[in-house]
C-alpha cells in the first residue's frame, strides 16, 4: 500500500491530479459522499494540532468514512513506553489508513514499515510537512492560476519550519522559481535542504534578514512561526520569536496581487490588522485543507 512520507515521492502530475479533485471537491461535494463508505482513518496525534488533525477528520467524514484515534501522546499506549512501530502495528489491524504526527523525525516513514496499511505523514520533527503542502499547492493555484514564473518569499524559522522544508521541496520542481529565504541567521534553512534541494535543482534564491527590502520583489510571502517546541532553551526562543512581525505599514511596497501565506497557528507574526487585506490568504489555506485531504485519502485508499 502506498503511503505519502514525503512530498516528493508525488510525481508533479499526480499533484495536479489531486489539485483537479480538490477543486470538483469544492464545486461538487454532493458526489464524494459516499465514496469512503465504510472505510476508517486513524489519526494518531503525538504532538499538538488544531487544523491538520481535524479536517482529516474533517475530510474522511465528508467522504462518508469513519474516524478514530487519538490526539495525544499521553492518552495512548505510547505514555507506558509502547514504541511506534507497536502501536502503528495494533491500529493497522483496525483502520484502512493512517494520519500521523509525530515529534521525532522520520517517525511516519518507521511507522510505514510497521503495517500495510497507509500511512500519511502529518508532520514529523522539524522535518516535513507534505499535506500542508499540498494544502499549500491548492491555495497557490487557486490565487496564482499557475506554479511556474513565481517569486516566493519565505520567512521566519526556516530551520525548523517543517512547512517550509516541504513547500520548498515541492516548488522547486516548477520553472522559473526564485526563492528568497528571510530570516534571523540563526534560523536558516538547514544545509542539506539548500544542497540536495535548491542547488541540485538550480533554483535561484537568496538569503537575508530583512523582509522590508525584498516586500516588492514577492509575489508570494510564507510566513511562519518560530517553533519554540524545537528550541533547546528558552532564552533562544525569547530573543528570536519577534524577530519578523507583518504589519500593514509594512506592505505598502508589496506589490498588488501578492499572496500572504502561513499554515497557522500565528503567534505574533502577523497582526491581525492585515487580515483585512485581500492578499491575506491563511484561512483560505485553512479551507482548502479539507478538500485536498479528502482529495488524497481517496487516492491513498485507490477510490476511484
Ligand atoms: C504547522 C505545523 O504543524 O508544522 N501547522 C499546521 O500543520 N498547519 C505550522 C506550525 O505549527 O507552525
Amino acid at each position: 500500500m502506498r503511503s505519502l512520507i514525503d512530498i516528493q515521492e508525488l510525481s508533479v502530475e499526480e499533484i495536479d491530479n489531486l489539485i483537479d479533485t480538490a477543486n470538483d471537491i469544492i464545486d461538487n461535494p454532493q458526489k464524494y459522499s459516499q465514496k469512503c463508505k465504510g472505510k476508517k482513518l486513524a489519526t494518531l496525534f503525538f504532538e499538538p494540532s488544531t487544523r491538520t488533525r481535524l479536517s482529516f477528520e474533517a475530510a474522511m467524514y465528508d467522504l462518508g468514512g469513519n474516524v478514530l484515534g487519538f490526539s495525544e501522546a499521553q492518552s495512548s499506549s505510547s505514555a507506558k513506553g509502547e514504541s511506534v512501530s507497536d502501536t502503528v502495528r495494533t491500529v493497522g489491524y483496525y483502520a484502512d489508513i493512517i494520519a500521523m504526527r509525530h515529534p521525532k523525525e522520520g517517525a511516519p516513514m518507521v511507522a510505514s514499515m510497521s503495517t500495510d496499511i497507509p500511512i500519511i505523514n502529518a508532520g514529523d520533527g522539524g522535518h516535513n510537512h507534505p499535506t500542508q503542502t499540498l494544502t499549500d499547492l491548492l491555495t497557490i493555484k487557486r490565487e496564482k492560476g499557475r506554479f511556474d514564473n513565481l517569486t516566493i518569499g519565505f520567512c521566519g524559522d526556516l530551520k525548523f519550519g517543517r512547512t517550509v522544508h516541504s513547500l520548498i521541496g515541492a516548488m522547486s520542481r516548477y520553472k522559473n522559481i526564485k526563492m528568497i529565504l528571510i530570516s534571523p541567521d540563526e534560523l536558516k534553512v538547514p544545509d542539506y535542504i539548500k544542497q540536495t534541494v535548491l542547488e541540485k535543482n538550480n533554483i535561484e534564491y537568496y538569503e537575508t534578514n530583512s523582509l522590508e527590502s525584498v516586500m516588492p520583489d514577492l509575489d508570494i510571502l510564507y510566513m511562519t512561526r518560530v517553533q519554540r517546541e524545537r528550541f533547546f532553551n528558552e532564552q533562544d526562543y525569547i530573543r528570536l520569536k519577534d524577530s519578523y512581525v507583518l504589519t500593514p505599514e509594512k506592505l505598502i511596497d508589496a506589490k498588488d496581487d501578492l499572496s500572504i501565506m502561513h499554515p497557522l497557528p500565528r503567534v505574533n507574526e502577523i497582526s491581525v490588522a492585515v487580515d483585512k487585506d485581500k492578499r491575506a490568504c491563511y484561512f483560505k489555506q485553512v479551507k482548502n485543507g479539507k478538500f485536498i485531504r479528502m482529495a488524497l485519502i481517496m487516492m491513498l485508499l485507490g477510490v476511484e
